[in-house]
């Protein structure tokens, strides 16, 4: 039995085979339409969710499976005061898979210890978010076609922000690739990214003024900046708009550019970007479901 704790627990080739298949599914989804027949997912979401919780109730009815789960801590026996061990003792009683996400790191990694089915990390405080890195993967493979040789842009929170923590920790593995840290001094990368790539000798750079960078970029990816994590209102309040991308900041960019950003958007990407083509953000949320309908069918063997 496996679960997705991290992006690093499937290698590259494995990588590779779940991609491919997730092109397979977008473009014949009525081959695998009954796949997943007579099997249950669970979501047991401790913190809120719309495209990571949906996209996989999605990717499970799609494939012919049927879903249950929680959406709010509250709701579950967690408010009485169950463990997350006992939970999923429970929950492996009543489905065949559970995708967990939870505001405590590590929280999804001590279910899978006890669990009798797989467990997919939905996002653990900020830690980890595997499945919007396959998700971020899949986009750049499809519409930059490849995962080699690019210069990429992380842009926002990246002291909190776990779905640029997975996406590093992923991307690490390619040739080619060099990384542009572009943050306030208070949400810059945390010292241990930065000392893991000097170690394997990748290059990076941080900046505070996207502009500065942006001619130099293939790739750029957005996050919000996340008051969910901000331990006072105030500082959160001066950061939340350190950074707007704008059209007239897309004027310096690329022709070819691709913005991503794992979304939800607050006030990061001016709307005025949406109809740019090279805003993928969206295409981006359509890629998580081909791509977590491949991850279903891999973890319960049924690719
Ligand atoms: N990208 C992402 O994780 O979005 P949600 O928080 O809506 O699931």
């Amino acid at each position: 039995m496996r679960h997705l704790m991290n992006p690093l627990d499937f290698s590259v080739e494995e990588l590779d085979k779940l991609f491919a298949l997730a092109d397979d599914i977008k473009k014949d989804p009525a081959k695998y339409a009954h796949k997943c027949d007579g099997k249950i997912l669970a979501t047991c979401f401790y913190e809120p969710s719309t495209r990571t919780r949906l996209s996989f109730e999605s990717a499970m009815t799609r494939l012919g499976g049927r879903v249950i789960g929680f959406s709010d801590a509250a709701s579950s026996s967690a408010s009485k005061g169950e463990s997350v061990s006992d939970t999923i003792r429970i929950i492996s009683c009543y489905a065949d898979i559970c995708a967990m996400r939870h505001p405590k790191e590590g929280a999804p990694m001590v279910a899978a210890e006890k669990s009798l089915i797989p467990v997919i990390n939905a996002g653990d405080g900020g830690h980890q978010h595997p499945t919007q890195t396959l998700t971020d993967l899949q986009t750049i493979r499809s519409l930059h076609g490849d995962l080699n040789n690019f210069t990429i842009g992380l842009c926002g929170d990246l002291k909190f922000g776990r779905t640029v923590h997975s996406l590093i920790n992923a991307l690490v593995r390619y040739e080619g690739i060099k990384f542009i840290f572009i943050s306030p001094e208070e949400l810059k990368i945390p010292d241990y990214v930065t000392d893991m790539l000097r170690e394997k000798g990748i290059p990076f750079q941080e900046v505070i003024r996207l502009e500065d960078v942006m001619p130099e970029l293939d790739l750029l990816y957005m996050t919000r900046v996340q008051k969910e994590r901000f331990f006072n209102e105030e500082d959160y309040v001066r950061l939340k708009d350190f950074y707007v991308l704008t059209p007239e900041k897309m004027e310096l960019a690329k022709p070819d550019m691709l913005v991503l950003h794992p979304l939800p958007r607050v006030n990061e990407i001016s709307v005025e970007i949406d109809d740019d083509p090279r805003a993928a953000y969206f295409k981006q949320a359509q890629f998580g479901v081909y791509v977590r309908m491949a991850l279903i069918l891999t973890l319960l063997g049924l690719a």
